[in-house]
């Protein structure tokens, strides 16, 4: 598909002369002058809502955003995407994560066939799995109920189902616990194996590649204390795998029986919805998951069909363009005002940073505009109390996305409305500022010297005039959730179309990988390699340390 480069558009050109305008825009004089504002810039889709009148942006700016859509043809290639078309072009591969949530009575064609009932016999034996567990029909090699899940993996496969698990806390069942280990640092696999008992334990090794080096080395940790009292025969009750690579599950001395597999067209940061979800059903129970797939089919459906206009993953993608390319913002923080959603920052880090964290066009050329932005962040109201000084008064402007619901899971009198008190008085704060003014006179009412108010007032001054988008669930539920995840990932699909760069590619992770395994060759034996001082100044300390 051959589209303009995104900074040789008209519309490119036509934004850059607006964003010279617009950096003299107040946004408190624009809400003081659009009595409509928050309704002409505002969006509802598959249950979530997106105001993002707090951005320094017109209805101008929206229709310049959406010719740029235009031109860089994000209509096609999002029909290309649900088409099957071989998007991931550095691999060659599909990318068809939203086939995952699509229903069974649905076609989805790859390569002239349907991968729907493929999908479908995946799910119904994760959903068969899922209920022998919970039945205590399966058991394990003493005849034990199992008690505790154990899912080893990394990146994707472990961020996405970690995270759900710990939004859907609330529909966690009593009788199972579901622990993550990721980390290659043997602490964090130490810190689970002290809880559990080999005889009620059951591994997920969830890798796509299966041969990813943490998640090796966690779960042949985890077979060998498994072994030291259980049995090689009793080792298919207690070891499941989640890969696409059946040679390598096999070779690790887990029975394809006991494997649940998923595709190369799904991408590890999209595979949540795969068999990768297993954990999640195991945590929650099956129809939860089964729940949470609908809810992102329902985001998809909007995505595919809706006008560019009221799209809401184009919107926030535009948003996101905007505020990245033309008014220059260089990192998004992520406040999600609800605990559940602790973890939503760190799966949307690697869903957006591995995705468009790109230096070459997808011909390979270097891009010469910005791509990514970095990503952070934490629950809301903790940042408030941590790093939200920066946000309001430091030098760099960092849009931010509020994420909250407007009904909670609890029922503790109190805890919601002051949560969401401060969730939308934060977005009013960044957007308001407080001129020198408003603190004089609040000085003044309080009777402060005029020597001490003229010195307190730039210390006490609030720019304001900065970006946020609040996205609003009537409560966080399964099906919220789903749509809330689909939403991310087609806003990312979305910037990576502007920005021309292959987002279901991540070969800027390779490098350390080969690197590492160099430097734990050294640490383990008496090899040794040219590195630069620094490098080989460290091992040695390592090593020293390590004998
Ligand atoms: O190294 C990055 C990465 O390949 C991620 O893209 C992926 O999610 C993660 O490693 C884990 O990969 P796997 O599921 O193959 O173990």
């Amino acid at each position: 598909m051959n589209t303009p480069l995104f900074n040789t558009t008209l519309s490119f050109g036509k934004l850059k002369a607006h964003a010279k305008t617009a950096s003299a825009w107040q946004m408190r004089n624009l809400f003081a002058g659009e009595t409509n504002r928050f309704g002409s810039l505002s969006v509802s889709a598959a249950g979530l809502f997106l105001d993002y009148s707090k951005n320094r942006m017109t209805g101008d700016t929206v229709s310049l955003l959406m010719e740029l859509a235009r031109e860089c043809r994000v209509e096609e290639k999002r029909e290309a995407m649900f088409n099957g078309a071989e998007f991931n072009n550095t691999e060659h591969r599909a990318v068809l994560h939203t086939a995952l949530r699509t229903p069974k009575s649905e076609t989805v064609l790859f390569e002239g066939q349907n991968v729907i009932p493929d999908i479908h016999a995946v799910l119904e034996r994760v959903e068969a799995f899922t209920r022998r567990i919970h039945s205590g029909d399966w058991t394990g090699y003493t005849g034990e109920r199992i008690t505790d899940v154990i899912n080893i993996g990394i990146g994707g496969s472990d961020l996405g189902p970690h995270m759900v698990c710990r939004a859907l806390r609330p529909w966690q069942r009593d009788d199972i616990r579901v622990h993550f280990v990721s980390n290659v640092d043997g602490h964090d696999l130490d810190a689970v194996l002290q809880k559990i008992r080999p005889e009620s334990s059951l591994f997920i090794v969830a890798s796509k590649t299966f041969t990813t080096l943490e998640t090796m080395l966690n779960a042949n940790t985890a077979r060998n204390w498994f072994l030291k009292s259980g049995t090689e025969a009793g080792l298919p009750k207690h070891f499941v795998a989640i890969s696409t690579n059946a040679e390598a599950v096999s070779a690790f001395g887990i029975h394809t029986d006991n494997m649940f597999p998923f595709w190369d067209w799904v991408g590890g940061r999209y595979s949540v919805w795969s068999a990768i979800g297993l954990s999640v059903a195991l945590a929650v129970g099956y129809d939860h998951f089964a729940a949470f797939l609908a809810g992102a089919y329902a985001m998809d459906t909007h995505f595919r069909h809706a006008a560019l206009e009221v799209n809401m993953p184009v919107i926030l993608a535009l948003v996101g363009i905007w505020n990245r390319n033309f008014l220059d913002y260089p990192s998004v923080s992520i406040a999600p005002y609800l605990q559940d959603l602790s973890h939503f920052p760190s799966y949307l880090q690697q869903l957006e940073m591995e995705s468009n964290g790109k230096r070459v066009t997808k011909a390979g050329e270097p891009v010469t505009w910005h791509t990514s932005p970095v990503v952070w962040g934490n629950v809301g109201t903790n940042g408030q109390h941590a790093y939200f000084q920066l946000l309001h008064q430091g030098t760099d402007i960092t849009p931010i996305d509020f994420i909250t619901a407007l009904k909670p899971s609890h029922t503790l009198p109190g805890h919601h409305a002051a949560l969401l008190a401060n969730c939308f008085a934060q977005s009013e704060a960044l957007m308001l500022g407080k001129t020198a003014d408003e603190v004089r006179a609040d000085l003044q009412a309080q009777n402060m010297a005029p020597d001490e108010i003229e010195f307190q007032i730039p210390h006490r001054t609030f720019p304001g005039n900065r970006p946020t988008n609040t996205i609003l669930m009537n409560s966080l539920r399964p099906e919220s959730l789903g749509a809330l995840v689909a939403l991310y990932e087609h806003k990312t699909f979305v910037q990576g179309a502007i920005w021309d760069v292959n987002p279901f590619d991540q070969w800027g992770v390779e490098l350390g990988k080969v690197l590492a395994r160099t430097i734990q060759a050294e640490l383990e034996s008496d090899v040794s390699h040219n590195h630069d001082s620094s490098t080989a100044g460290l091992i040695q300390l390592a090593k020293a340390a390590l004998k």
